[in-house]
């Protein structure tokens, strides 16, 4: 495991290294590590997009793992709230823990609205260059509203939630993601493959899988 860029804040804390290097664990599970990285508004489809991506890859033999907004926010950061300064953390900490997964040589896709730019620009400046793949879930705020799989934007727009997504918070589209799926309109088959080729591309899966 790589030593992470940010200090610790206590003293006398010393870096081991593992014997079971990062190199060895993806030799042996013939893929490597990375993160890719779903971004969008709520409904716009970032957690049925990856674990449908994940789906396709378990069945290849790839070790994988989702990290979901709904249910990081159930244990991991369950203290915190939908204030811009709590997503923040939020991201902060799902960025550092899906640092860890890829490390131990896994595949971790995760579904965060993650909003703000620089705090994925964080995440992908934390990792190697080709081993974060942020993948833009483009769906027009019309079309997650309608969907409105869960209840959120009704209740978002008769002011029972505040600093709603796309509504009293801000959403801030990637400038230059690795791939942007039309996850409104485009099928979510195309929507896989074409996060699989993208994954491809960049030598994170071989060309067979
Ligand atoms: S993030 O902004 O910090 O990245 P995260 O992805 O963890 O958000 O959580 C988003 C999920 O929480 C949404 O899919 C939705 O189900 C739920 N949610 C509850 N309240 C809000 C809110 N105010 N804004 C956005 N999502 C909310």
């Amino acid at each position: 495991m790589t030593q992470s860029s940010t200090p610790p804040a206590s003293s006398n804390v010393v870096w081991h290294n593992a014997t079971v290097t990062r190199a060895r664990r993806e030799a042996q599970n013939q893929h490597k590590g990375a993160i890719v990285w779903f971004t969008g508004l709520s409904g716009a489809g970032k957690s049925t997009l990856a674990h449908a991506v994940e789906e396709a890859l378990h069945q290849q033999g790839c070790r994988t793992f989702v990290l979901d907004g709904d249910n990081v926010r159930h244990g991991l950061c369950g203290d915190l709230s939908f204030s811009s300064a709590d997503r923040i953390e939020n991201i902060r900490r799902v960025g550092e823990v899906a640092k860890l997964f890829m490390e131990a040589g896994v595949i971790v896709l995760t579904a965060f609205i993650s909003p703000f730019r620089a705090d994925r620009e964080r995440v992908r400046g934390m990792v190697g260059h080709g081993e974060f793949v942020e993948v833009y879930c483009n769906s027009p705020i019309e079309v997650c509203e309608t969907r409105d799989v869960k209840g959120l934007y009704k209740k978002a727009r008769a002011g029972v939630i505040s600093d709603f997504t796309g509504i009293s918070s801000p959403y801030e589209a990637p400038d230059n993601p690795e791939l942007t799926v039309n996850t409104g309109a485009a099928t979510l088959d195309n929507c896989v493959a074409d996060t699989l080729e993208a994954m491809r591309k960049r030598g994170i899966l071989q060309r067979s899988l």
